[in-house]
C-alpha cells in the first residue's frame, strides 16, 4: 500500500518534472529537428494608396525571447524594411523609404508575432516582402505580397460649351477607394500654354496660386471634395478660356489625369438656326440652306 502510494507520488513528481523542464522547451526541441513555422497571410494584401496595411508574420509556438530576431525585407531587392534585434526595434537599420512608416507591434513580439504595420501605402511599395524569424537554433520565414489599388481619375466624355459670360463646370473625380486626405495634390491646368487654373494641396484649395487669367473666377465644390469630386467651376467664361483643361491628381506616389474640353460659342446672343433641306432621291447630296436669326428680346411699345 505504501509502495503503491509512493509510485503514484513518484509519477506525479515525474509529470511535474516533465512539465517544469520541457513544457516550453519541448517545442523548441522539435523545431531544432524540423524548424519552426512562420505564418503569414493567406493571400496578397490589396489596399488603397495612402492607407495603412498590416503584414502578418507570427510563430504560434512559444519561443524563448532571448536571441529572438525578426526582420522584414523586400523579397526582390533584399532592402531592409524593419528589424527587431537584441530585444528592440532597430529603425536606424531601415532603408530610408520605410523610415517612419513601418512599425512592429511591440507588445506582440513577446508572443512571437512580428507583424508589421506599414503606413501611407505608396505605389512603389507594391511587391513581395519576406519576414524572417530567427531563434538561437533555427529560423523560418513567410512571404507577403502587397498590391495597391489603382488611381483612377475620370472626367467627362463630352466637351462643355458655353457662351461668353456664362459659368461652366468641368468634371473631374477620383475613384472612391482613395480617401480625400490621402490625395496629395490636385491641379487643374489649361494644356495649351500650361496655365495653372486651380490648385488643391495638403487638404486645402490654394486660390492664390491660380494664374491671373483665372484668379477669382475658379473654385471647387467644397462639399464635393470629401467624395473625391474635384470638378471645377469656371465663372463668366471668356473667349480666351476656350481649350483643353487637364485635371491632374497625385496620390501615394502615383498620378493620373482626366481632360475636359471647353468650347466657346461666341457672344451671348440669342441665335436660332433654321435649316431647310430638300429631299431628293439621292440622300448623299441633300441640298440645304441655313439661316441664322438673332433674336432680340421682345420689346413692348406703348403708343
Ligand atoms: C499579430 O499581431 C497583429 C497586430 O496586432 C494581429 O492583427 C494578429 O492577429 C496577431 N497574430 C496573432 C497570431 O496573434
Ligand atoms: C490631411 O488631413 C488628414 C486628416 O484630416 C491628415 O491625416 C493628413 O495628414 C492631412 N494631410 C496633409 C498633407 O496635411
Ligand atoms: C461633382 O460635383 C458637381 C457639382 O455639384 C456635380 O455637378 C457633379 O455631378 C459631381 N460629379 C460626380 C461624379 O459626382
Ligand atoms: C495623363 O494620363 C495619360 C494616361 O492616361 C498619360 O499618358 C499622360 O502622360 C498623363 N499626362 C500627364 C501630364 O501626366
Ligand atoms: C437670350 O435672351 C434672353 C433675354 O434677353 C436672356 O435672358 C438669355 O440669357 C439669352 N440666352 C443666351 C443663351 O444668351
Amino acid at each position: 500500500m505504501l509502495y503503491f502510494h509512493f509510485t503514484l507520488l513518484c509519477e506525479n513528481i515525474f509529470a511535474s518534472f516533465i512539465k517544469f523542464f520541457f513544457n516550453k522547451r519541448i517545442n523548441q526541441f522539435v523545431y531544432f529537428l524540423i524548424g519552426f513555422i512562420v505564418h503569414g497571410p493567406a493571400g496578397p494584401l490589396v489596399a488603397p494608396l495612402g492607407s495603412s496595411v498590416v503584414l502578418l508574420c507570427y510563430v504560434d509556438e512559444l519561443l524563448l525571447m532571448e536571441d529572438l530576431e525578426g526582420e522584414w525585407r523586400r523579397t526582390d531587392s533584399e532592402a531592409l524594411v524593419h528589424l527587431y534585434q537584441d530585444g528592440e526595434s532597430r529603425p536606424e537599420a531601415q532603408q530610408q523609404d520605410y523610415y517612419d512608416r513601418a512599425y512592429f507591434f511591440t507588445d506582440q513580439i513577446q508572443h512571437g508575432n512580428f507583424s508589421l504595420r506599414l503606413d501611407n501605402l505608396r505605389a512603389e511599395d507594391e511587391g513581395r516582402y519576406t519576414c524572417r524569424v530567427y531563434s538561437q537554433q533555427d529560423s523560418g520565414e513567410t512571404e507577403v505580397q502587397i498590391k495597391h489599388e489603382c488611381l483612377i481619375v475620370s472626367g467627362s466624355d463630352r466637351s462643355v460649351s458655353a457662351y461668353d459670360g456664362e459659368d461652366v463646370t468641368l468634371s473631374c473625380s477620383v475613384d472612391s477607394h482613395i480617401k480625400p486626405e490621402h490625395i496629395e495634390k490636385v491641379l487643374w491646368r489649361k494644356t495649351d500654354g500650361n496655365i495653372l487654373v486651380l490648385l488643391y494641396q495638403n487638404n486645402e484649395t490654394l486660390p492664390d496660386s491660380s494664374d491671373e487669367q483665372y484668379r477669382d473666377r475658379v473654385e471647387f465644390f467644397t462639399a464635393e471634395i470629401p467624395k473625391g469630386n474635384f470638378s471645377l467651376r469656371l465663372k463668366s467664361v471668356r473667349t480666351e478660356d476656350k481649350g483643353v483643361y487637364m485635371c491632374l491628381v497625385f496620390a501615394g506616389g502615383l498620378s493620373a489625369n482626366a481632360t475636359a474640353e471647353l468650347e466657346q460659342m461666341g457672344e451671348s446672343t440669342n441665335k436660332t438656326n433654321i435649316k431647310l433641306c430638300l429631299f431628293p432621291l439621292n440622300l448623299n447630296e441633300q441640298p440645304c440652306w441655313q439661316w441664322q436669326f438673332l433674336l432680340a428680346p421682345p420689346t413692348v411699345q406703348i403708343i
